[in-house]
């Protein structure tokens, strides 16, 4: 597929934003790493949960439907959501915004953890339309979303990052892998998008773009990284602390 002209349709099911906020109540209610609300914990401000886990989640209702530009599917989005929670990352970087909407997850974990997330599209006119969703989200202020070709910019970046989300042109994967890992905090995790296994014939199953299957096999085989495919489609790998 040319990731560059490709397009795919995703919906979002009212059931499933539902769920998701009650996800979110119980995550919560057990302690996900938030400060006060409104409260910066370390840098970056902090959301009042509510209100924004509203905001974000009737934005979620409003554009289901609407995603048309390869954007992960919404099981994936919640992935990620859950991955940042999880480890409590605070600086993230996304290569492939499109649109926004796996951005909107991240994000959406990041006014939890006190984070920041940068974001690079090459397209002008997706990059334009993630920034209208981000507002419209409410997300803005967690965003830093950068109209660059990710070749380019991801090597020039500074990091330390402690959360990765590679999802542009996959025959590309592993140089951003290698840009990546130098700036990858310990216990910090890179998640790769459409990546179903390695080059041997395990990852056929979901019709493994070129590229992927290679990513797979020089994350697997990096000794710091602990690689597995979570969902069906999302390759995760931390790095050991
Ligand atoms: C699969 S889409 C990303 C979907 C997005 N993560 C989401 O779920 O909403 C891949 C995006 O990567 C962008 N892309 C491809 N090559 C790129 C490059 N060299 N630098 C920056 N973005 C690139 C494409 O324009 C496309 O919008």
């Amino acid at each position: 597929m040319n990731l560059k002209n490709g397009r795919k349709q995703i919906g979002i099911s009212a059931a499933a934003v539902v769920a998701g906020v009650g996800c979110l109540f119980l995550l919560n209610v057990f302690g996900v790493p938030s400060g006060p609300a409104g409260r910066p914990t370390g840098g970056q401000a902090v959301a009042a949960s509510g209100e924004l886990d509203a905001k974000v989640t009737a934005f979620l209702e409003r554009s289901r439907g609407r995603w048309y530009d390869m954007n992960v599917p919404e099981q994936d989005g919640r992935l990620l959501y859950d991955l940042v929670i999880k480890g409590g990352y605070k600086r993230a970087l996304e290569i492939g915004t499109s649109t926004g909407l796996s951005g909107t997850y991240i994000a959406w974990a990041l006014s939890k953890t006190g984070g920041k997330l940068i974001t690079v599209e090459i397209d002008p006119g997706r990059h334009g339309e993630a920034m209208a969703n981000f507002k419209e989200a409410g997300l803005s202020g967690w965003i830093d979303a950068r109209l660059a070709d990710a070749h380019e910019l991801v090597p020039a970046l500074e990091g330390p990052f402690d959360f990765v989300f590679i999802d542009a042109d996959k025959e590309w994967y592993v140089e951003y892998a290698k840009a990546v890992i130098p700036k990858l905090a310990p216990g910090g995790c890179i998640a790769a998008h459409n990546v179903s296994g390695g080059t041997g014939g395990g990852g056929r199953r979901w019709g493994r773009q070129p590229g992927t299957g290679e990513y797979y096999d020089y994350m697997a085989g990096l000794s710091e990284f602990e690689t597995t495919i979570r969902g069906r489609q999302t390759a995760v790998s931390y790095k050991k602390k």
